[in-house]
């Protein structure tokens, strides 16, 4: 099973980064449900394993903390791959990617050592994609994009299922973060 573990967004986020996702001039939109940040991703995983990791995110105490969606970002240097909207730092938000890596090796999945660069993926970019001017205005014009700042209570596990309209996300479990 493709799972991945994520803070899911408040409905009024989504709603907001919908608004500017209507903006972008080329690429393929991720859909307004899935939007999502994502702290680990694990592929392919089986049960075992899987089941290994809930327990010990289960008993993991994270505090709560606000988060504040701000500014876009590119993945993919010169060949953009993927467009997304980025998260004013916060350390909190780094710790629990650590804590929740720390979880996941735990649990015998392996993970890559990569920064971790928090954001929301809006759009997706074919290969043979390449940035032209309507791109580049957007960019430029939405670079001070700030939404409200919400509170971030809990994470989850999803498993992801590959459709032909794309990506489905079911949350498989739920864990509280600690106020
Ligand atoms: P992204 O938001 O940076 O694109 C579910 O597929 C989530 O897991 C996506 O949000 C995606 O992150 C992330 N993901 C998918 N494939 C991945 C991979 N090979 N390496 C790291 N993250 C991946």
């Amino acid at each position: 099973m493709r799972t991945f573990i994520a803070l899911p967004l408040p409905d009024q986020i989504r709603d907001g980064l919908a608004k500017i996702q209507e903006g972008i001039p080329a690429g393929r939109l991720v859909d307004a449900e899935n939007l999502h940040v994502t702290l680990v991703f694990l592929g392919d995983q089986p049960e075992g394993a899987l089941e290994e990791l809930h327990d010990s995110l289960e008993v993991l105490r994270a505090p709560s903390f606000d988060l504040t969606i701000h500014g876009l970002g590119t993945f993919g240097g010169a060949r953009t791959r993927t467009l997304w909207a980025g998260i004013k730092p916060e350390p909190r938000l780094q710790d629990l990617q650590k804590s929740v890596s720390r979880a996941v090796r735990r649990a015998g999945i392996a993970l890559e050592h990569r920064r971790f660069v928090p954001h929301v993926t809006l759009a997706r970019f074919k290969d043979s994609y390449e940035e032209d001017a309507p791109f580049a205005r957007f960019v430029a014009a939405e670079a001070g994009l700030t939404l409200p700042s919400f509170l971030v209570r809990h994470i989850a596990l999803y498993a992801s299922h590959l459709g032909k309209g794309g990506a489905h996300y079911e949350e498989l479990a739920q864990y509280p973060l600690v106020s």
